[in-house]
């Protein structure tokens, strides 16, 4: 009989370094004001020079690791999602996964920007699901505030860095674990959030450097519509499989992208405001670490409990959307 895929452990680590409205206020022409309440947000981590991703990534895992109570030779899948990896070759995965301690893991990375935490659970169930692995460690890791152009108040204000983890366990029980899990992408609007340089079709060249096309590119404004039906969307769909209803849901996690997104999805599928998670005010859009670092938050505050539905749901660049439907 197939096993369900089963949260067991999670963990978060971000830099101490951190940047505030006020901080920002001194660099670009903003206002402490405007980000409140344009996107919610009054700090957010950002990483020292000399720190790299998967230095939080691993720390972490290792928190993760501990709280399963499993040693990290039993893990036998390191997934991490970043668009901004420690470097090109090999993946994040397989550093993290020479760090713990992993080593019969199979090891990669995952680039589906804020999705990428779902992209990561999803297959994980898969391969817990289809027998091949019995404990997975899905990661979702940034330092975003690298990519940063800190002269654009249009994006420098949103972006911080971090890293949330989860082991995963096959388990005998069905009423427990992943219940539904949706993921999409839609390359069309590729271009809502963007950085072209750094690769191989601009290369490296000082030119690519001074002109900053390695930077993030933003189109805010459309970027929002498509968060706010993407995430609604998915959410109905991964009901919709599992058979509950949105009023059956214990605890909301979407992404933390803007406040004002978070409350647009929890209105259009009607769930209470009061099981709806929002840490963005501290944290900033940290991408694929912003969903694991909030169900971190929210196990260690207590606000899940064993039998409740849980439901994550996500967008970001490339486009990419997805939605996880969990019983705790
Ligand atoms: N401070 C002050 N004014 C600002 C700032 C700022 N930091 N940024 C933009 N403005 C100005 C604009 O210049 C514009 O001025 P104008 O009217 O004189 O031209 C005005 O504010 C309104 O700009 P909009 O872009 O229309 O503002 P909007 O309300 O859409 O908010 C924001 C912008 C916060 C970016 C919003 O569109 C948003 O959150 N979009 C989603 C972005 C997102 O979530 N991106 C991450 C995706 S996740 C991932 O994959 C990493």
């Amino acid at each position: 009989m197939a096993k369900n895929a089963r949260i067991i452990g999670t963990g978060r680590s971000y830099p101490e370094g951190i940047l505030t409205n006020a901080d920002l206020e001194r660099m670009v022409e903003t206002s402490d004001e405007w980000i409140t309440q344009r996107v919610g947000i009054k700090q957010r981590h950002k990483a020292a020079e000399g720190e790299y991703t998967s230095q939080f990534a691993v720390a972490a895992s290792r928190q993760a690791i501990e709280r399963a109570k499993i040693d990290p030779a039993e893990i036998d899948l390191v997934i991490c999602a970043t668009v901004t990896p420690d470097q090109i070759l090999p993946s994040t995965g397989c550093l993290i996964q020479t760090e713990l301690g992993a080593h019969k893991a199979a090891a990669f990375d995952v680039v589906a920007a804020c999705s990428g935490f779902l992209y990561g659970l999803t297959l994980a169930n898969q391969m817990i699901r289809g027998g091949q692995s019995r404990y997975a460690l899905v990661i979702g890791a940034e330092i975003l505030t690298r990519y940063v152009d800190y002269t654009d108040r249009s994006t420098c204000v949103i972006f911080g860095d971090g890293a949330g983890a989860a082991v995963l366990a096959a388990d005998d029980d069905a009423e427990r674990g992943i219940l539904a899990t949706r993921i999409r992408s839609d390359g069309r609007y590729a271009e809502q959030l963007f950085a072209p340089g750094g690769g191989t079709r601009l290369g490296h060249s000082a030119e690519s450097l001074a002109a900053g096309d390695y930077y993030f590119k933003m189109r805010g404004n459309e970027l929002f519509k498509v968060a706010v039906r993407s995430m609604a969307e998915v959410s109905r769909e991964v009901l919709e499989e599992a058979g509950c209803r949105a009023e059956d849901v214990k605890l909301f996690i979407p992404h933390q992208a803007n406040q004002r997104i978070t409350d647009s999805v929890a209105d259009k599928l009607k769930v209470d405001p009061s099981i709806v998670y929002s840490n963005i005010a501290y944290h900033g859009n940290t991408s694929s670490a912003s969903i694991p670092i909030a169900l971190d938050e929210c196990i260690e505050a207590g606000r899940v409990a064993e039998g409740d539905l849980v439901l994550l749901a996500s967008f970001g660049g490339g486009v990419t959307w997805g939605g996880v439907l969990l019983r705790w």
